[in-house]
Protein backbone atom coordinates (compact mmCIF):
# COMPACT_ATOMS: atom_id res chain seq x y z
CA UNK A 1 0.00 0.00 0.00
CA UNK A 2 2.90 2.18 0.78
CA UNK A 3 3.90 2.53 -2.54
CA UNK A 4 0.60 2.80 -4.13
CA UNK A 5 0.61 5.85 -6.90
CA UNK A 6 -2.50 7.31 -5.34
CA UNK A 7 -1.40 7.55 -2.11
CA UNK A 8 0.55 10.29 -1.90
CA UNK A 9 -1.58 12.99 -3.46
CA UNK A 10 -4.86 11.64 -1.43
CA UNK A 11 -2.66 11.99 2.09
CA UNK A 12 -1.78 15.46 0.49
CA UNK A 13 -4.88 16.66 0.06
CA UNK A 14 -6.78 15.17 2.77
CA UNK A 15 -7.23 18.25 5.04
CA UNK A 16 -8.39 20.20 2.10
CA UNK A 17 -10.48 18.09 0.42
CA UNK A 18 -14.19 19.13 1.78
CA UNK A 19 -12.95 22.03 0.09
CA UNK A 20 -11.79 21.19 -3.02
CA UNK A 21 -14.40 18.72 -3.75
CA UNK A 22 -16.88 17.41 -1.46
CA UNK A 23 -18.99 20.73 -1.42
CA UNK A 24 -19.42 20.39 -5.19
CA UNK A 25 -20.03 16.86 -5.21
CA UNK A 26 -22.15 16.20 -1.93
CA UNK A 27 -25.35 16.77 -3.74
CA UNK A 28 -24.13 13.59 -6.25
CA UNK A 29 -22.98 11.64 -3.12
CA UNK A 30 -26.37 12.03 -1.09
CA UNK A 31 -28.43 10.86 -4.28
CA UNK A 32 -26.29 7.49 -3.97
CA UNK A 33 -27.12 7.13 -0.31
CA UNK A 34 -30.82 7.17 -1.20
CA UNK A 35 -30.38 4.79 -3.84
CA UNK A 36 -28.41 2.41 -2.06
CA UNK A 37 -30.87 2.69 0.44
CA UNK A 38 -29.20 1.39 3.19
CA UNK A 39 -31.60 -0.23 6.51
CA UNK A 40 -30.92 -1.37 10.23
CA UNK A 41 -28.78 -3.99 11.02
CA UNK A 42 -26.69 -4.46 7.75
CA UNK A 43 -22.93 -4.34 6.70
CA UNK A 44 -21.86 -2.14 4.11
CA UNK A 45 -18.54 -1.69 2.86
CA UNK A 46 -17.08 1.82 1.33
CA UNK A 47 -14.03 1.31 -1.11
CA UNK A 48 -12.83 4.80 -0.94
CA UNK A 49 -13.93 6.75 1.90
CA UNK A 50 -12.08 9.15 1.54
CA UNK A 51 -13.05 12.24 4.45
CA UNK A 52 -15.65 9.52 5.74
CA UNK A 53 -18.73 11.38 4.68
CA UNK A 54 -20.44 8.51 3.95
CA UNK A 55 -19.27 6.24 6.33
CA UNK A 56 -20.73 8.64 9.19
CA UNK A 57 -24.19 8.43 7.05
CA UNK A 58 -23.83 4.62 6.89
CA UNK A 59 -23.22 4.00 11.05
CA UNK A 60 -26.27 6.44 11.54
CA UNK A 61 -28.05 3.93 8.84
CA UNK A 62 -27.49 0.59 10.39
CA UNK A 63 -27.90 1.77 13.87
CA UNK A 64 -26.16 -0.36 16.83
CA UNK A 65 -26.61 -3.98 14.77
CA UNK A 66 -25.12 -3.10 11.54
CA UNK A 67 -21.63 -2.42 10.65
CA UNK A 68 -19.78 -0.50 8.27
CA UNK A 69 -16.02 -1.05 7.17
CA UNK A 70 -14.47 1.23 4.69
CA UNK A 71 -11.28 0.89 2.85
CA UNK A 72 -9.03 3.40 1.49
CA UNK A 73 -4.62 3.52 0.24
CA UNK A 74 -4.86 7.38 1.85
CA UNK A 75 -3.60 7.29 6.12
CA UNK A 76 -3.90 10.71 5.69
CA UNK A 77 -7.79 10.23 4.98
CA UNK A 78 -7.94 7.42 7.10
CA UNK A 79 -7.03 10.36 9.99
CA UNK A 80 -9.65 12.89 9.07
CA UNK A 81 -12.55 10.20 8.88
CA UNK A 82 -11.50 9.06 12.09
CA UNK A 83 -12.04 12.44 13.26
CA UNK A 84 -15.12 12.64 11.80
CA UNK A 85 -16.88 9.49 13.35
CA UNK A 86 -15.71 10.20 16.69
CA UNK A 87 -17.34 13.38 16.58
CA UNK A 88 -20.29 11.49 15.48
CA UNK A 89 -20.15 9.21 18.14
CA UNK A 90 -19.73 6.37 15.88
CA UNK A 91 -16.56 4.83 15.91
CA UNK A 92 -17.72 1.60 17.62
CA UNK A 93 -19.73 0.51 14.27
CA UNK A 94 -16.85 1.94 12.00
CA UNK A 95 -13.50 -0.56 11.08
CA UNK A 96 -11.31 1.60 8.98
CA UNK A 97 -9.00 -0.74 6.50
CA UNK A 98 -6.13 1.28 4.85
CA UNK A 99 -5.25 -0.84 2.11
CA UNK A 100 -4.67 -0.64 -1.81
CA UNK A 101 -8.04 -2.10 -3.77
CA UNK A 102 -7.99 -4.57 -5.49
CA UNK A 103 -7.66 -6.92 -3.71
CA UNK A 104 -10.37 -6.44 -0.95
CA UNK A 105 -9.06 -8.32 2.38
CA UNK A 106 -12.75 -9.63 3.54
CA UNK A 107 -14.41 -13.19 3.04
CA UNK A 108 -17.08 -14.10 0.19
CA UNK A 109 -20.39 -12.87 0.86
CA UNK A 110 -20.45 -10.66 3.79
CA UNK A 111 -21.92 -6.96 2.77
CA UNK A 112 -25.40 -6.12 1.99
CA UNK A 113 -24.27 -3.36 -0.24
CA UNK A 114 -20.67 -1.87 -1.55
CA UNK A 115 -20.87 2.13 -1.65
CA UNK A 116 -17.80 4.03 -4.13
CA UNK A 117 -18.41 7.54 -4.81
CA UNK A 118 -16.00 9.15 -6.77
CA UNK A 119 -13.64 6.43 -6.35
CA UNK A 120 -14.67 3.69 -9.37
CA UNK A 121 -13.39 6.08 -12.42
CA UNK A 122 -9.77 6.50 -10.70
CA UNK A 123 -9.44 2.72 -11.23
CA UNK A 124 -7.49 2.20 -14.77
CA UNK A 125 -10.45 1.21 -16.82
CA UNK A 126 -8.32 -2.48 -17.80
CA UNK A 127 -8.30 -2.86 -13.73
CA UNK A 128 -12.35 -2.01 -13.21
CA UNK A 129 -13.76 -5.39 -14.08
CA UNK A 130 -10.99 -6.45 -11.65
CA UNK A 131 -12.48 -4.04 -8.93
CA UNK A 132 -16.12 -4.42 -9.57
CA UNK A 133 -15.70 -8.87 -9.36
CA UNK A 134 -14.11 -8.33 -6.34
CA UNK A 135 -17.26 -6.15 -5.01
CA UNK A 136 -19.18 -9.29 -6.14
CA UNK A 137 -17.64 -11.34 -4.78
CA UNK A 138 -17.80 -9.68 -0.97
CA UNK A 139 -21.11 -9.22 -1.85
CA UNK A 140 -23.87 -11.09 -0.25
CA UNK A 141 -26.11 -12.88 -2.97
CA UNK A 142 -28.61 -10.11 -4.07
CA UNK A 143 -26.43 -7.40 -2.60
CA UNK A 144 -26.53 -3.97 -3.63
CA UNK A 145 -24.01 -2.11 -5.30
CA UNK A 146 -23.90 1.72 -5.21
CA UNK A 147 -22.05 3.59 -7.43
CA UNK A 148 -21.64 7.25 -7.78
CA UNK A 149 -18.96 8.66 -10.66
CA UNK A 150 -18.27 10.85 -13.34
CA UNK A 151 -20.32 9.19 -16.18
CA UNK A 152 -19.80 8.56 -19.84
CA UNK A 153 -23.07 7.77 -20.58
CA UNK A 154 -23.68 7.71 -24.68
CA UNK A 155 -19.80 6.92 -25.82
CA UNK A 156 -16.44 9.96 -26.03
CA UNK A 157 -17.91 10.57 -29.42
CA UNK A 158 -20.72 12.59 -27.85
CA UNK A 159 -19.27 14.52 -24.70
CA UNK A 160 -19.15 17.71 -24.88
CA UNK A 161 -16.43 20.78 -24.83
CA UNK A 162 -16.02 20.74 -21.15
CA UNK A 163 -15.94 16.53 -20.99
CA UNK A 164 -13.42 16.50 -24.31
CA UNK A 165 -10.97 19.14 -22.43
CA UNK A 166 -11.32 17.25 -18.96
CA UNK A 167 -10.42 13.92 -20.84
CA UNK A 168 -7.84 15.51 -22.61
CA UNK A 169 -5.83 16.65 -18.85
CA UNK A 170 -6.63 13.16 -17.93
CA UNK A 171 -4.66 11.79 -20.72
CA UNK A 172 -1.56 14.48 -20.45
CA UNK A 173 -1.72 15.45 -16.54
CA UNK A 174 -2.80 12.29 -14.54
CA UNK A 175 -0.87 13.43 -11.61
CA UNK A 176 -3.34 16.92 -12.01
CA UNK A 177 -6.69 14.95 -12.91
CA UNK A 178 -6.17 11.52 -12.02
CA UNK A 179 -10.04 9.99 -12.90
CA UNK A 180 -12.10 10.28 -15.99
CA UNK A 181 -15.69 10.03 -17.05
CA UNK A 182 -16.35 5.81 -17.34
CA UNK A 183 -19.28 3.92 -19.08
CA UNK A 184 -21.06 2.88 -15.49
CA UNK A 185 -23.74 1.27 -16.27
CA UNK A 186 -22.24 -0.50 -19.01
CA UNK A 187 -19.17 -1.39 -17.06
CA UNK A 188 -21.45 -2.67 -13.72
CA UNK A 189 -23.80 -5.07 -16.15
CA UNK A 190 -20.38 -6.35 -17.85
CA UNK A 191 -19.52 -7.14 -14.51
CA UNK A 192 -22.35 -9.22 -14.03
CA UNK A 193 -24.85 -6.56 -11.99
CA UNK A 194 -28.33 -5.90 -12.77
CA UNK A 195 -28.65 -2.35 -12.93
CA UNK A 196 -31.73 -0.55 -11.23
CA UNK A 197 -32.10 2.99 -10.92
CA UNK A 198 -30.29 5.73 -12.55
CA UNK A 199 -30.04 9.47 -11.88
CA UNK A 200 -27.89 11.46 -14.02
CA UNK A 201 -26.55 15.53 -12.98
CA UNK A 202 -24.00 17.28 -13.95
CA UNK A 203 -21.44 19.19 -11.99
CA UNK A 204 -19.79 22.00 -13.83
CA UNK A 205 -20.66 20.90 -17.09
CA UNK A 206 -19.33 17.44 -16.72
CA UNK A 207 -21.96 14.62 -16.54
CA UNK A 208 -21.97 12.24 -13.07
CA UNK A 209 -24.57 9.53 -12.71
CA UNK A 210 -25.66 7.59 -9.19
CA UNK A 211 -26.16 4.58 -9.80
CA UNK A 212 -27.55 1.31 -7.91
CA UNK A 213 -27.38 -2.22 -9.43
CA UNK A 214 -27.50 -6.05 -7.42
CA UNK A 215 -25.78 -8.73 -7.74
CA UNK A 216 -27.82 -11.93 -8.63
C1 LIG B 1 -11.86 11.21 -5.15
S1 LIG B 1 -11.73 10.56 -3.52
C2 LIG B 1 -13.45 10.28 -3.10
C3 LIG B 1 -13.65 10.18 -1.62
C4 LIG B 1 -15.09 9.92 -1.15
N1 LIG B 1 -15.59 8.67 -1.65
C5 LIG B 1 -16.00 11.06 -1.57
O1 LIG B 1 -16.89 10.85 -2.41
O2 LIG B 1 -15.83 12.17 -1.01
C6 LIG B 1 -11.13 8.93 -3.83
C7 LIG B 1 -10.69 8.18 -2.60
O3 LIG B 1 -10.29 6.86 -3.01
C8 LIG B 1 -9.06 6.52 -2.41
N2 LIG B 1 -8.37 5.58 -3.32
C9 LIG B 1 -7.82 5.88 -4.53
N3 LIG B 1 -7.31 4.77 -5.11
C10 LIG B 1 -7.54 3.75 -4.24
C11 LIG B 1 -7.24 2.36 -4.26
N4 LIG B 1 -6.62 1.78 -5.31
N5 LIG B 1 -7.59 1.61 -3.18
C12 LIG B 1 -8.23 2.17 -2.12
N6 LIG B 1 -8.53 3.48 -2.06
C13 LIG B 1 -8.21 4.26 -3.09
C14 LIG B 1 -8.34 7.85 -2.21
O4 LIG B 1 -7.37 7.78 -1.19
C15 LIG B 1 -9.50 8.79 -1.88
O5 LIG B 1 -9.76 8.84 -0.50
Amino acid sequence: MENHPNKPFYDRISRFYDGIAHSSERKATEEGWRLLSVKPGERILEIGFGTGHSLVEFARLVGATGHVTGVDVSSGMGEVASEKMAEAGVEDRVTIDLAAVPPLACPDASFDAVFLSFTLELFPLNEIPEVLAEVRRVLKPGGRCGVVCMDQPAGPENENLMEQTYEWMHRHFPHIVDCQPIPAVELLEQSGFRVGEVTRMDIWGLAVAAVVADSP
